[in-house]
């Protein structure tokens, strides 16, 4: 099938690309502001997807079976310093997308996000639990969610997902990108003991979202993670592992939401996530930490820093 792919120059778009490309299926893929190139893509499109007649022509141009919305301003911290651009991608857009979807008949996969809870439980979340958003990215997710379902309820389907591990294009969007990146500059990265997350790569939800496009028998708001529950801190310690850093390569300062309340109070404490229902349901199987940290990459931007460390 033809899919039309936004966002195919980020973390989840760009390896989005390859596996639905593995599957036989043809991305037409939208970037911004990337320059290089993109593998996976039989068409790359550089379209502002703030623009929705410029959006609205792309999608049409392609006359896709499947809709994947990977674009967005998906850093917290962004979207509270460009609070109109934030809006326009993380809802305006897939608005329009949903529209679309619904005009051409093409299945509607969007991604949204953990963070729409507010994160005062342990419990997992579950997907007919209510959101509680509690910082503007959070609010933005949540609304997104309504305007997709209200204008393509039967072919869309959302997933909200969590901390997502994976090698990004550029090698300075993801986690271990930018503690690799802090090392290499010679800084100490300060990570929360008692902030605790549910993380999963980029590649495995890839899947997941190929899965999604080819099964129409799925829809409406869904979660999907990784298995396991484990706080940032400790997170950092299995990512400094994998690259076989030894602690005074690779520094991390522990520090707790009580250090930090200003920051604590837009950030949620702990977000699990109930996968049974979607899991139930694909072949795809979620991922161990273990299975996740396996597969990363030392990135283009400190490859030179880490070749010359000392080898352990
Ligand atoms: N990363 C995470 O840990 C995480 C966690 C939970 C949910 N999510 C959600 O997952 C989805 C994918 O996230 P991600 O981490 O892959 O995002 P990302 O790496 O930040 O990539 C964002 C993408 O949006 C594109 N974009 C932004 N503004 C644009 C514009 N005006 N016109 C055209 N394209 C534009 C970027 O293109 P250029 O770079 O070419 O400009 C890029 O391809 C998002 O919905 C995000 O909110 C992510």
């Amino acid at each position: 099938m033809t899919i039309f792919l936004t966002g195919a120059s980020g973390l989840v778009g760009s390896v989005f690309a390859q596996a639905a490309t593995r599957r036989g299926h043809r991305v037409v893929g939208v970037v911004g502001s990337y320059l290089g190139e993109i593998a996976g893509l039989a068409a790359k499109r550089t379209v502002d997807l703030t623009d929705e007649t410029a959006t609205s022509a792309a999608v049409l141009d392609a006359f896709p079976e499947a809709i994947v919305n990977c674009a967005a301003v998906s850093v917290p911290e962004q979207c509270e310093a460009d609070p109109v651009r934030s809006q326009a991608m993380n809802v305006g857009l897939p608005a329009t997308l949903a529209r679309l979807a619904h005009h051409v008949s093409a299945r509607l996969v969007h991604i949204s996000s953990e963070q729409v809870f507010d994160g005062t439980r342990t419990a997992p979340y579950t997907p007919s639990d209510r959101a509680t958003p509690i910082n503007l990215y959070a609010r933005q997710k949540q609304e997104s969610e309504h305007a997709v379902h209200a204008a393509a309820a039967e072919f869309a389907v959302t997933l909200r997902v969590p901390l997502l591990m994976g090698d990004s294009p550029g090698g300075k969007r993801s986690l271990h990108e930018r503690l690799l990146a802090d090392w290499a500059a010679g800084k100490t990265p300060r990570l929360y003991t008692d902030e605790f997350r549910q993380p999963c790569a980029a590649d495995n939800l890839a899947e997941v979202m190929v899965e999604l496009c080819e099964r129409r028998d799925v829809s409406g708001v869904m979660h999907w993670a990784g298995t396991e529950l484990l706080s940032r801190h400790a997170l950092g310690v299995k990512i400094r592992e994998r690259f076989k850093l030894t602690a005074r390569q690779a520094p991390i300062t522990a520090v707790t939401r009580a250090e930090t309340p200003d920051a604590a109070k837009k950030r949620q404490a702990c977000l699990a996530l109930d996968i049974s229902p979607l899991a139930g349901k694909l072949k795809t199987r979620p991922q161990a930490v273990a299975e996740q940290v396996e597969g990363l990459k030392v990135p283009v931007p400190v490859r030179e820093w880490f070749l010359d460390l000392p080898k352990n």
